[in-house]
C-alpha cells in the first residue's frame, strides 16, 4: 500500500478540557495499533501503542526515520513505569518529583515488555511524562504507554502546530488530534540516567541549569555543542541533520554587531550570486537587513519566546522560497543552549565564527 493514499482524519480538541467523546476514537484506534498525532507541551508527537512492536514499527515508515534512532515512552502515571523501564534510581525520582509532568525525558533500563522497535535495539529507554492536557487524556484513555517521536517527516523541523503535522504527514497517518500551537515550542531535554553523574544528551524544554539545582552536577555530552565526529553518539538522534527547511542554513555567531555585519556581508555575496536570501535574526536586528525575506524569531533576550518561535520560522523559509537562509545566534543560556543546539543542527555544520 502507498502510504500516502491513507485518509487523515483531524479531530479539533480543545487543548484546556479535552472532552472524552473527541478523544475517545482516536485512543482506541491507538489501542489497536494506529498511529495517532497528538500535542504535547513542547511539540507534536506522532504516537503508537508502545507495547505493540508492529504499531511502533509503522512509526518509522510514516516519518522516514532512519531504524537505529529510539523513541521515547510517554506515560500519564507513575504507576506506569513498571511496564517500561526495570528500576528507577533515586535521582530520577527526585527530578520526577522536581520536572514531570513536564519536558524531562530520562533514560533508564529498558523492560522487557517494551519492544526492540521502540528502544532502536538498545538496553535503555527514554520515558516521559508530558504535561499537555490531551497527551494525558490520550495516554488514560488509551491504557497504554504510548511512543511518540516529533510528528514531523525524519530531518525536518519539529511540528509545533496541527498544520505542521499535515504539511509532513497527510495521507500517511490515520487520525491527527487538533490541539492549536504547543507551548514550549522544543523537545524534552533528554538525560542519561543509567551513568553516573548523568549526563545530558539533548537540550531542551528543562534547562541544565534547573537540572542541577535538583541532581548537582550534569555532564554535557559533546554531541550536544557542536558536530559528532564518532559515527557511534550516545544518543543516536544526534548524528542526524535535523530541523531544516529545504534551503541549507548558516548559522552566524559572534558578539551582535560583528555577526550583523557578517550577514550584511553575505548577503550581498549572495545576491551577487543570484540567490534569493532569507534572514533567521532577533526582533532587534530587523531593520539592519535588507534581504526579501527577513523574519524574526522574537527579542534576543526574551530565549523562552524563541524557543517557541523556532520551528516556525523555520518551516516559513520554505514557503518563501528562499535559496539559502542566514541565521543569526542567541546566547546560550538557559533555555538557549536548547535554541542553539536546533539551529546548529539546522545548519549542518555551516557555521561561521565572527
Ligand atoms: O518533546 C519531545 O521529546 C517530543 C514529544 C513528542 O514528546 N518527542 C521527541 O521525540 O522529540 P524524538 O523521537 O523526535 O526525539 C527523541 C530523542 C532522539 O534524539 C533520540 O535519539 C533520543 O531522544 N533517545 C530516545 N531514546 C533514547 C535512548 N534510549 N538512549 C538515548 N537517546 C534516546
Ligand atoms: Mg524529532
Amino acid at each position: 500500500m502507498d502510504v500516502r493514499e491513507m485518509h487523515t482524519e483531524v479531530v479539533l480538541v480543545s487543548p484546556e478540557a479535552p472532552s472524552e467523546e473527541a478523544i475517545a476514537p482516536a485512543a482506541a484506534a491507538l489501542k489497536a495499533g494506529h498511529l495517532v498525532a497528538f500535542p504535547t507541551e513542547t511539540v507534536y508527537g506522532l504516537g503508537a501503542n508502545a507495547l505493540d512492536g508492529a504499531a511502533v514499527a509503522q512509526i518509522f515508515a510514516a516519518k522516514g526515520r532512519p531504524a537505529d534512532n529510539p523513541l521515547i515512552v510517554h506515560v500519564a502515571d507513575r504507576s506506569a513505569l513498571g511496564q517500561v523501564v526495570r528500576e528507577i534510581p533515586p535521582k530520577a525520582i527526585a527530578l520526577m518529583d522536581g520536572f514531570w509532568p513536564g519536558p524531562l525525558t530520562l533514560v533508564l533500563p529498558r523492560q522487557e515488555a517494551i519492544p526492540t522497535e521502540v528502544s532502536a535495539g538498545l538496553a535503555t529507554v527514554g520515558v516521559r511524562m508530558p504535561s499537555h492536557p490531551i497527551a494525558l487524556a490520550l495516554i488514560r484513555a488509551a491504557g497504554v504507554p504510548i511512543a511518540a517521536p516529533s510528528a514531523n517527516r525524519s530531518g525536518r523541523p519539529s511540528p509545533t502546530s496541527a498544520e505542521h503535522v499535515l504539511e509532513d504527514m497527510v495521507g500517511r497517518i490515520p487520525w491527527v488530534l487538533d490541539g492549536g500551537e504547543t507551548g514550549v515550542g522544543l523537545e524534552s531535554t533528554v538525560l542519561d540516567l543509567t551513568v553516573d553523574p548523568p549526563v545530558l544528551l539533548r537540550p531542551g524544554g528543562v534547562t541544565v541549569e534547573q537540572l542541577q539545582q535538583v541532581i548537582g552536577e550534569v555532564q554535557i555530552d559533546p554531541g550536544v555543542n557542536g558536530v559528532v565526529h564518532t559515527s557511534r553518539p550516545r544518543s543516536p538522534g544526534m548524528k542526524y541533520t535535523h530541523y531544516a527547511p529545504k534551503a541549507p542554513v548558516i548559522l552566524v555567531e559572534g558578539p551582535v554587531l560583528r555577526m550583523q555585519a557578517k550577514i550584511v556581508d553575505l548577503t550581498a555575496e549572495y545576491q551577487v550570486e543570484g540567490k534569493r536570501v532569507g534572514i533567521l535574526c532577533a526582533t532587534e536586528s530587523m531593520g539592519r537587513y535588507g534581504a526579501p525575506v527577513v523574519l524574526d524569531y522574537g527579542g534576543r533576550h526574551q530565549l523562552d519566546m524563541v524557543a517557541a518561535n523556532l520551528f516556525r520560522a523555520l518551516r516559513a523559509f520554505d514557503r518563501h522560497r528562499v535559496d539559502v537562509v542566514l541565521a543569526e545566534a542567541v546566547p546560550e543560556t538557559g533555555i538557549g543552549l536548547a535554541v542553539m543546539n536546533r539551529l546548529r543542527r539546522a545548519a549542518g555544520g555551516k557555521v561561521v565564527s565572527v
